[in-house]
């Protein structure tokens, strides 16, 4: 699959010049998948030439109102029954008891799961959607659930969901 053709890229025009959209991409991960799919989606970007991409240092907590992003990219493996995974938790805490107020920021999710955990398939992305968007967040197109009972390679799903979701910035 080719993604070429129909990835628009968004730029805004400011006193007649291009603004560069700021993208920073947020993994939480337990075993390293939503490392990789953050990275195929930065590889992705940086090839289209027309954000400038960063992927948070996974532990490291951002400034948690995202001030100095335009548009922030989730990438949220779930864990235990539901949970996000260890290294996320000081980025949930500080979102629950901080309660920035998010109301300029646009944001997108990718959730990883697995269907055999059924009622909590993708239990944490779906989760801090919510409180993203309870927060006054807006999110931009729909989320991303990825199936690795289905799906072993997570970073195809992503990249396909990618294509969509790019247009809808
Ligand atoms: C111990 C364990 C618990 C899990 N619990 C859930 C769960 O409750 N719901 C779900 O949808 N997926 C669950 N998963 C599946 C992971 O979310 C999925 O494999 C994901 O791709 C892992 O991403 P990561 O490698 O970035 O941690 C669990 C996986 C493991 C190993």
């Amino acid at each position: 699959m080719t993604f070429h053709s129909t990835i628009k890229l968004e730029s805004q025009q400011i006193n007649g010049m291009t603004q560069i959209t700021r993208l920073t991409i947020l993994p939480a991960s337990q075993s390293g998948t939503a490392i990789h799919v953050a990275e195929a989606i930065k590889d992705r970007l940086d090839a289209l030439g027309s954000h400038v991409v960063e992927i948070v240092e996974e532990g490291r907590i951002p400034d948690i109102g995202f001030a100095d992003t335009d548009v922030l990219l989730l990438v949220i493996a779930t864990h235990g029954e539901g949970e996000v995974p260890d290294s996320f938790l000081p980025v949930y805490e500080a979102l629950q008891t901080q309660r920035p107020n998010l109301t300029d920021l646009r944001y997108g999710v990718v959730a990883l799961g697995d269907m055999t955990y059924h009622n909590s398939f993708c239990g944490a992305g779906r989760i801090i959607d919510g409180i993203f968007g309870d927060l006054g967040g807006s999110r931009i197109g729909e989320r991303c659930e990825i199936d690795a009972s289905t799906q072993p390679f997570a970073d195809e799903d992503a990249l396909a969901w990618l294509e969509h979701w790019i247009e809808a910035l």
